[in-house]
This record gives structure tokens, sequence and C-alpha cells, in this order.
């Protein structure tokens, strides 16, 4: 007879056991001590261990050997558990009868020694279930239990258990399985059973169980009766719903292109295939979760859950989006999620979402716009003409007047262009403006751009990041460069210094800029505060961008 992997594999020991250190250990230093409680609550996910746990304990109790961490397997009570027709052990199920007729025999059977073992056992399953009646006859023994008599109550509700109970008890709660944990238990039983699985197909096993080990073992199960021994990822994730990386990034890449469009042709090709939108965004959201949780603490946490290759992707494309716009873009998703739940026309929610999340990056920049003009406009702090004293002081020839270097390093100006990389700036300019793409341009001729180790690197404010990362702007840079170059983004606070630009006019400008500068309080606070420093340029910020 076919039995079902997650019975097969039920561990009868704590030695096979997965995740749940905390409780494997303190139940096994109780029980080599010696100290037995009366009652015990296993409470939390479904799916974790709890029902194992109670029978691996009954097994630890009444083996002949016993008490012991290491039942003999052998002796009469431990071949009777593994039956599943113990005399002394006795399963309750609150769920199937509320247990109202049990609790009545309950109530009789305490009171009368085990027939063979060392232990008369009750393990109460789904306790919560259990109606108020059979509580009090349970609280009725606990109050006064004979010696020979150990409860176990399993339950995911351990709050709905009263209190009166609860206190007599020993509580112990159980925690999703971890993913590396999870995947590695289900690879070993993959091995055992001869099939062989993609890497990735474990993954995708692992990750439907969502942490209870049960639900992804029947997702085994499910995967071996509807693929047989050899295990593809895609067949896997067709058949539980699930979506590979590359498709949920097809999301991320319209939202770098800004590209609508291609938000409605994703929806389309949904439809098209059969796909469930429901499921697509459910994992649209763990996608975006899982962006976040990369951009804000590195992939490689044990906050996500994903493959070794999943990761890296993660970290690359993470690294494209600022910690806000995720946080952003995951907060309308789970918006669309919970909308997407009662919609009757989930298609025109997707599309909508979708559509939204591309204009969430476009709005973006706008609102920056208008706080930078805000801020740019407001009396003081005046963050319009800055000193800036980059320049190393070698000669103190060129100075008009001699005024301070910011005090505590305010976010530097990015050093001014060298020769090189202006040339490879005016090359790009060249390059862009030959072919019309005047924004793109526009955001070179706001940015430092410096030639790197196989990279190029470009320093500008907020407002260009969006065009910097634009795939015309990368377009360019490979083909300026004449090789594929991978372009690095970092942002900056001050409009970044480039080549300077003279011209009469200009001069006029910047001794009218530096005369205002001078007469700044800011300004002259800092050179009260540094004697003989001096100012070497100024440079008006907001003309400049
Ligand atoms: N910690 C674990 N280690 C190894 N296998 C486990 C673990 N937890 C669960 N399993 C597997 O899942 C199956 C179900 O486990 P169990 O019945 O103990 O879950 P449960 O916590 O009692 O769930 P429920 O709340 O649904 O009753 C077991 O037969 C076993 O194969
Ligand atoms: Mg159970
Ligand atoms: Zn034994």
């Amino acid at each position: 007879m076919y039995q079902v992997i997650a019975r097969k594999y039920r561990p009868k020991s704590f030695a096979e056991l997965i995740g749940q250190e905390h409780v494997r250990t303190t139940l096994e230093n109780a029980l080599s001590q010696n100290r037995i409680a009366h009652g015990y609550i296993l409470s939390g996910q479904r799916g974790t261990g709890k029902t194992t746990v109670a029978r691996i304990v009954a097994r630890c109790l009444n083996c002949e050997q016993g008490p012991t961490i290491s039942p003999c397997g052998t002796c009469a009570s431990c071949r009777d558990i593994s039956g599943g027709n113990p005399i002394d052990v006795i399963e309750i199920d609150a769920a199937s009868n509320r247990g109202i007729n049990e609790m009545r025999e309950l109530r009789e059977s305490v009171r009368f020694r085990p027939a063979r073992d060392r232990y008369k056992i009750f393990i109460i399953d789904e306790a919560h279930q259990i109606t108020n009646e059979a509580f009090n006859a349970l609280l009725k023994t606990l109050e006064e239990p004979p010696e020979w008599v150990v409860f176990i109550l399993c339950t995911t509700e351990s709050h709905k258990i009263p209190n009166t109970i609860a206190s007599r008890c020993q509580q112990f709660s159980f925690r999703s399985v971890d993913y590396t944990q999870l995947l590695e238990h289900i690879r070993r039983i993959c091995e055992k059973e001869n099939i062989t699985a993609e890497e990735e197909a474990l993954s995708v096993l692992t990750l439907a169980g969502e942490g209870s080990v049960r639900d992804s073992l029947s997702a085994l199960d499910q995967a071996i009766a509807c693929c047989g021994d050899n295990l593809q990822a895609t067949e896997v994730r067709r058949l539980l719903g699930r979506f590979s990386m590359a498709t949920l990034e097809l999301v991320t890449n319209a939202l770098l292109e800004l590209n609508s469009t291609r938000m409605l042709e994703i929806v389309q090709e949904l439809e098209h295939t059969g796909q469930n939108l429901q499921h697509f965004c459910r994992e649209l959201c763990r996608f975006f979760r899982n962006l976040l949780v990369a951009r804000i603490s590195g992939a490689d946490t044990r906050l996500i859950a994903a493959s070794a290759n999943e990761r890296t992707r993660l970290e690359q494309l993470a690294a494209k989006f600022s910690e806000e716009d995720l946080t952003r873009y995951l907060n309308l998703i789970l918006e669309l999620f919970q909308g997407l739940q009662t919609s009757l026309q989930p298609r025109m929610h997707l599309e909508l979402g979708l559509v939204k999340l591309v204009h969430a990056g476009r709005l973006q920049s706008v609102e920056e716009l208008i706080a930078q003009l805000r801020g740019g406009s407001a009396p003081a702090p005046p963050p319009a003409p800055v000193p800036t004293a980059s320049t190393p002081r070698a000669t103190p020839a060129p100075a008009r007047f001699t005024a301070p270097a910011a005090p505590k390093a305010p976010p530097p100006a990015p050093p001014p262009a060298s020769a090189s990389s202006g040339d490879l700036r005016s090359r790009l300019l060249e390059w862009l403006n030959d072919r019309g793409q005047t924004f793109i341009a526009d955001a070179v001729e706001h940015s430092m751009v410096s030639e790197g180790k196989g990279e190029v690197e470009f320093v500008t404010t907020k407002e260009f990041k969006m065009s910097v990362q634009n795939k015309d702007m990368q377009k360019a840079v490979d083909a300026v460069l004449g090789r594929a170059t991978k372009i690095k983004l970092t942002l900056t606070d001050q409009a970044p210094v480039v080549a300077p630009s003279g011209g009469v006019d200009r001069r006029a400008q910047e001794d009218e800029a530096t005369t205002r500068a001078l007469s700044n309080p800011e300004v002259q606070r800092y050179r009260d505060l540094f004697p003989g420093s001096e100012v070497r340029a100024v440079r008006n910020l907001k003309e400049s961008q």
C-alpha cells in the first residue's frame, strides 16, 4: 500500500527531527534528568512536528530502557507505538469529536495505573477544539495528577487554551522550518525514493510549504504523482502555480524602462498561457519583498528563502533600485494583491496595478524635483551659493578671498572631472546628441563620469538617476567604449562639479555669486571658525542644474 511521504518519513526520534532545536534541547535535558512534567503544550504552525514530537516523547518515556532520549525501538512499548497500537498511549483527536466521550473516559481511566508501561500518556491533538466541559475535566486531573499521567496537548492556536490549563503545563512553540534545512530534508527523501530533481525544483517544493514540512512533503507527493521520478523545475512550478524569477523579472525590467506597454503585454501573456493572476501577484509580492530585504540587508541574509542562483539575481536587481523605490513598489503590490482577492475583473485589476507601478517610478522624480525646487528657494539655510573647498591648497595664489572649508564634512562634492573622464563624457554627449537622445544626454551633462576597472561611474543627483539607469545610457556607454561595461551609479546631494565652461557672462555671474556667498552669514560663520582658510571657488548649484 502506498503511504504518503509525510507519514512514511515521520521522525521516530529527536535525531531525525529537523529544526525545532529549542524544543528538542529542552525536552532532551528534562528527560535525561528525569524531570517529567504532567502537562505539555506543543503549539505552533501546522506541519512543523507537534504530533511527531508528542509521539517521540511518548516513546522516550515508555521505552523499557527509559525514560531515555534514545528509545531502543525494539522493546514491546517502542514496537507498539510504531505499529500504531500502543497500550498506554492514548491519542485523542479533539477536532473530530471535540473530546466529550473521550474526556469522560479519560477521567475514569487516569485513575488506574498504566497497564504495562511506565506512564499513561494522553496525546490530545488539536487541543484548542475541545469543549469547555472537556477542558474542565482535564483541569480537574491536572490539578491533582496521579504520578503516572502525562498529558501532551498539541495545538495550532495556543491562545484558545484556557489559562487555567496553560499555567499547569510546560509550553513549547514550534517554528516554521528554515529554508535550507527543509531543502536538504527534501533532497534526502528524494534520494531515498530514487527521485532525481533539479535544484530549482527542490527549491520550488521547499518554498511551496511556507515553512510547513508536511505541506512541502505533500507538494513532493503531488509532483511525483504528476511528473514521475524526474522532477523538472518548470513542470513543478506549473503544477504548484509558481513563477520563475525570469518571469517576475519581466516586471522589474519594465519598471526600469518605465514601460507601461510592456506591463500590459505581461498581463496579456499571463492570460494567454492560462496562468492564475492571483498566484502571479502573490509571487510578485514575495519577489519584491525579497528585493527590498536584499537591498536592506544584502542578498545572503537568512531573511530570504531562495537558492544561490536566485540570491545572485536578487542582489544584482536590488542594486538597480533604491530602498525607497522598492518600499513604494511593495506597498502598491500588496494593495494590488488584496484587491485581486475580491476582484470581478482580475485582468483589469492587474493591468491597472502594474501600470500604477510604472507611474510610481515616474512620480518619484517629480516629487523630488519639487522638493528640490522648494529647498532651493527657501531663505535659510541657503543651499544656493555654497563655497566648495575641494582642490588641495598647494598654492595660495588665485584665492580671491579666504574662507573656510565646510565644518564637519557635509556630503563631499565629487572631485572635478579629470581630463580623461571629461573625454569620455564628451564622447558620450556626442554619441547621444547625434542620436537625438536629449534626455539621456542631459543626465550626462549633469554627471561626473569616470572610468574605472571594468565599470563606468556616474556621480550625479537623484533626479538624473532614472536616466543613468536607462537602457539607452547603457547602450551609449557600451557603444562609446566598444565593449559591454557596467554602469555604477553614485548619488550625491550636491550637483557635481563638471568640466568648466568659461565665457564672459559666466565670469560676471560668478563674481555676483561670490559676493553673495561672502555676505552669507553661514559662510561668515565658517570663516570665523576657520581663520586663515580660503574659498577657492563658488558655484551656484541652482543655476548649474
Ligand atoms: N520538524 C520536523 N522534522 C521532520 N519532519 C517533520 C517535522 N515536522 C513535520 N514533519 C513531517 O510532517 C509530517 C506532519 O508532522 P506533524 O504531524 O508532527 O505536524 P503537526 O505540527 O502536528 O501539524 P498539525 O498542526 O497540522 O497537526 C510528519 O509526518 C513529518 O513527515
Ligand atoms: Mg498534529
Ligand atoms: Zn524501547
